[in-house]
């Protein structure tokens, strides 16, 4: 199998290309393709990791159908993009099917809230840097005495900047997030995120998944309703611990990606440079398998 990372579909205007989706308009709605291209420290890498596309697509529509609807405090509901998951009932002419396939999804075009929402259950990555220097998370203090990979207490919202391509996410506090997002739409995203979290995470520990955090996008629907968009709950935008190999006091792996941000760390690889670097064959197969290996894992 050889990875697919660029899409070209014939007759179709393509709107966007992210660091692992190609987006088309489709009548009123969106073709929303997950390709096999994989990122690091936000750069896209040459090569790809076969399958990884159609993998992260059936494990966000296993959360949309187990999660969903979501209803809030205020009594509002939360929905999520997802219209159509079957390529061959979305309409589509029967060349692009085959390409398609497994990978893409029929979706609402929404209005994207312009903020990456956050939740940790557990202390590790940008968190746990802050933390040592600091004692703080996204700028609020936190018990003292944690140690890396420890549980919060509770569940923690910690928001970030989308960044444009090529720019890095910068986690900004809650306050910062609630000058830049509205009310009510701030607290909803925050109440939504969280619940989100909770859910999938008691979910996880069910099949032996730790659900360290995860990172969810938000838009506004046509009709007004707030939806989750983009993926959900994947590796890509999640860190899945195995709950067998987790110890507090020490980093955890965790499937997936952070094999080849490794790699990437003992050849000194230089995140300023656009153009990322091949992955060694070895290192795309024993990736693949990671991913393989979650999926297998959660949704089993
Ligand atoms: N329902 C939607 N309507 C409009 N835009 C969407 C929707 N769902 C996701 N998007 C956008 O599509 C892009 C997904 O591509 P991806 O490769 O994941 O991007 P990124 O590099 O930002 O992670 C993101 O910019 C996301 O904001
Ligand atoms: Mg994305």
């Amino acid at each position: 199998m050889s990875a697919i990372t660029s899409t070209d579909l014939p007759g179709f205007k393509k709107i966007s290309s992210g660091k692992v989706r190609d987006l088309y308009d489709f009548n009123d709605t969106l073709l929303f393709v997950a390709t096999d291209r994989i990122s690091a420290f936000d750069v896209i890498l040459s090569s790809g990791i076969p399958g990884k596309g159609k993998l992260l697509t059936q494990i966000s529509t296993f959360w949309f159908d187990k999660l969903f609807p979501i209803i809030l405090s205020d009594g509002t509901q939360v929905g999520h993009h997802l219209l159509e998951k079957n390529v061959e009932k979305m309409g589509l002419p029967a060349a692009a099917i085959d390409a398609l396939q497994d990978r893409t999804l029929q979706v609402k075009k929404c209005d994207i809230v312009k903020i990456e929402a956050i939740v940790r259950g557990y202390i590790t990555g940008s968190a746990w840097s802050e933390y040592k220097k600091t004692g703080t998370v996204n700028g609020a203090p936190i018990r003292p005495g944690m140690q890396e990979s420890e549980k919060f207490d509770e569940p923690l919202f910690t928001p970030s900047t989308k960044a444009d391509q090529g720019e890095h996410d910068e986690n900004i506090s809650v306050e910062e997030y609630r000058r830049r997002i509205p009310e009510p739409l701030a607290s909803r995203i925050e109440e939504a995120a969280i619940t989100i979290y909770k859910r999938a995470s008691e979910y996880a520990a069910t099949k032996g998944i730790i659900l360290a955090d995860t990172k969810l996008e938000f838009g506004v629907d046509a009709n007004g309703t707030l939806v989750v968009v983009d993926e959900i709950l994947t590796p890509d935008s999640s860190r899945f611990w195995p709950a067998a190999g987790y110890q507090v006091g020490k980093g955890v792996d965790s499937f997936d990606k952070q094999f080849v941000r490794d790699w990437l760390k003992s050849v000194g690889f230089d995140k300023n440079n656009p153009i990322g670097p091949e992955i060694p064959d070895d290192i795309v197969k024993q990736t693949a398998e990671k991913y393989y290996e979650g999926y297998r894992m959660l949704t089993q």
